[in-house]
């Protein structure tokens, strides 16, 4: 390989490597879901489910497909007040400093949803997400 196509590549690659998000781990993904929740639509998904009758989510989330459950999240259920959420988590400070996709929110989310259901607790921030928020530079 000639030296400038070693070079155009190596720069191809950093480019490639710059577009590409962030990636978390699965006790940054719990933190991170959890404040979805607790913060999407202003005042989180819990002002309405955490109510009953609304569907409590540990429950749906067992009754519900991954597939099926994010369907809901990003498209709400036409002709109820659970309207397309997606936009409004994509709003949320956090999501928007740590670089998030809409789809690696959605799976913080699920994943946070799934853990509850399964009696885990409330997870505390990891010290490694500050320096992707960093790194982020938002
Ligand atoms: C304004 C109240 C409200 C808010 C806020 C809200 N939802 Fe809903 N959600 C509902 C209602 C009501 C339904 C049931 C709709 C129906 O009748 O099918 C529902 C249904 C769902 C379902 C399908 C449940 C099932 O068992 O079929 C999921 C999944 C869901 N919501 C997730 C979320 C998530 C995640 C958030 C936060 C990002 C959220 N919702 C915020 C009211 C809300």
């Amino acid at each position: 390989m000639s030296l400038t196509k070693l070079v155009f590549s190596t720069a191809l690659a950093a480019m490639v490597g710059m577009a590409s998000a962030v990636e978390f781990t699965p006790e940054e993904n719990l933190f991170l879901g959890m404040k979805i929740y607790e913060r999407a639509a202003g005042r989180g998904c819990g002002t309405c489910h955490d109510v009953r009758p609304f569907p409590d989510l540990t429950q749906s989330i067992k009754k519900l497909s991954k597939e099926e459950f994010i369907n809901v999240v990003k498209n709400g259920r036409p002709g109820t007040v659970m309207v397309a959420m997606a936009p409004q988590i994509m709003e949320i400070g956090l999501v928007k400093n740590a670089c998030m996709t809409e789809e690696q929110a959605l799976n913080a989310l699920y994943a946070y949803l799934q853990a509850v259901a399964e009696g885990k607790g409330k997870a505390q921030k990891p010290a490694s997400l500050d320096a992707k928020i960093k790194a982020c530079g938002k």
